[in-house]
């Protein structure tokens, strides 16, 4: 078979065909305005990156300087964010990163990336679900409760364990949530965004009257001689670490077809969330590297360690719930993600039919919610956090070049449609997406590397023997 571009592989689906189908039989509530996208977009970013990675990031990475790695990561996402934003206000249907490749780069482009943003959603929703079981049981510790280590840890972990067994719990109770509604799991989302970032927005408040600024020196620890371990390398590969915790504010453009005008409040979702999450962020980090000298950041609870030197005991407590409350967003809106993705996929016959199932009286994508949750409880029962956490991040990371490819493309091959938003600066914008993204995609192990491959390949497979025979595209090709 040979890969020209005449060939059926490389066939865009017209925009006006995305979702034109279905006649409102299988649609869904149109129930999200601009506020409760940007409470979506928080509830899938402030998570176990913020309360877990920042300290051990800059204990073993960048030091104090973790905050010029949060800046450059952010710098990163605002490329890719403006670039999805201007896909997302030009193609308003559900999907993804996927729905706007398939309009932009053809099926098989569409399908990878499809096929990829898995890596993010369901692998994402798997990482969160193993930090939310640490921060469970640390509270539970507190109260003499603690459960023994066999059920809180992968068989894979250092010291093994048989299953982690809160992790699979917080997933199925999340997809029983989201089969039940959007507009209730936004309701019970909103709620949960709110207690977060109270908590976040309190441990910088009272944290920056406990500083020591003598921690803050010297503010770049130099190089230890070796790639990565302090010094500005230190802080780029601190960057590709801290990434994880923007991850999410692309899951906004996956609740399209439940919003009432996506081309506006799509935009104002995914920057929205992303420049308020940036702005705490980094404040955050200060704070920290503040608190603490960052030698003695690398704990299994840096945040709560560090706001242990303030005066006031009780802000663990909190810290330990607003992590939990925290967790448990995101896991609920990658797993929303991650259904919505499907969906999409199989509305064009790329998966089968049970991927789009809709409840009859819930509306939502149940059979797909169900299926996820099986395989994503079992990744989060049995795999250890790092290679779960590196893999999402290097999942994201593709999704994001391939939406600012997208970008340069559509602005080429489809330049008078109208987009509500559109990304300043092309084609500088999406180049520079491509170029830092590409460069955290580089700083992440080889390991990493090769679960994507092997990931990618087993999707080739399915493409090939089942997507490719049942897409819907077969009759415009
Ligand atoms: N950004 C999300 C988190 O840090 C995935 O948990």
């Amino acid at each position: 078979m040979s890969l020209t571009l005449g060939n059926p592989l490389f066939t865009r689906k017209p925009i006006a065909a995305l979702g034109a189908e279905d006649g409102g039989k299988h649609s869904f509530k149109r129930t999200l305005g601009p506020l409760s996208l940007v409470g979506l977009g928080i509830g899938a970013i402030i998570g176990a990156g913020i309360f877990s990675l920042t300290g051990t990031a800059a204990a073993h990475d960048a030091g104090p300087a973790i905050v010029l790695s949060f800046i450059i990561a952010a710098i990163g996402c605002g490329f890719a964010g403006l670039c999805y934003s201007e896909l997302a206000s030009m193609i308003p249907v559900a999907g993804s990163a996927y729905t706007y490749a398939y309009a932009s780069l053809g099926e098989l482009v569409a399908w990878i990336i499809g096929w990829e943003l898995t890596l993010e959603y369901a692998m994402g929703a798997a990482t969160v679900s193993v930090s939310w079981s640490t921060y469970l049981n640390k509270l539970l510790a507190g109260w003499g409760l603690a459960l023994p280590h066999a059920l809180v840890a992968s068989p894979f972990d250092p010291v093994p364990g048989l299953i982690n067994l809160p992790a699979v719990l917080i997933i199925v109770l999340a997809s029983l949530v989201l089969i039940r509604g959007i507009s209730e799991s936004a309701k019970v989302n909103g709620a949960i965004v709110a207690l977060k970032v109270t908590v976040v927005l309190v441990v910088i408040v009272v944290g920056a009257f406990y500083v020591h600024p003598a921690n803050w020196h010297p503010f770049i620890p130099a190089n230890t001689g070796k790639f990565g371990d302090f010094g500005w390398s230190g802080v780029a590969r601190g960057a590709s670490t801290v990434f994880f915790a923007y991850i999410g504010f692309d899951a906004v453009s996956t609740a399209a077809q439940e919003t009432k005008d996506p081309g506006r409040d799509m935009p104002i979702g995914m920057m929205g969330s992303l420049a308020i999450c940036t702005v705490l962020y980094i404040a955050f980090a200060l704070v920290l590297t503040g608190l603490l000298p960052y030698t003695q950041l690398g704990s299994a609870a840096p945040v709560a360690d560090a706001i242990g030197q303030t005066p006031f005991p009780i802000l663990r407590s909190a810290v330990n719930i607003g992590a939990i409350a925290g967790l448990t967003s995101v896991i609920l809106v990658m797993l929303l993600g991650q259904s919505r993705v499907f969906y999409s996929m199989s509305r064009d016959g790329l998966l089968p039919k049970i991927f789009s199932a809709v409840h009859p009286t819930f509306r939502t994508p149940w059979m797909s919610n169900i299926l996820f949750m099986v395989f994503t409880g079992v990744l989060g029962g049995l795999l250890p956090i790092k290679e779960l956490g590196e893999i999402t991040s290097m999942g994201t990371l593709l999704a994001f070049v391939i939406v600012c490819v997208g970008v340069l493309v559509l602005r080429r091959v489809d330049p008078d449609r109208v987009r509500v938003f559109r990304a300043p600066w092309v084609p500088f914008v999406p180049i520079a997406g491509i170029l830092v993204c590409g460069g955290m995609m580089a700083a992440l192990p080889l390991l990493t590397w090769e679960m994507l491959m092997v990931w990618l390949a087993l999707g080739m497979v399915v493409y090939l023997s089942y997507s490719r025979f049942h897409s819907h595209m077969r009759g415009y090709r």
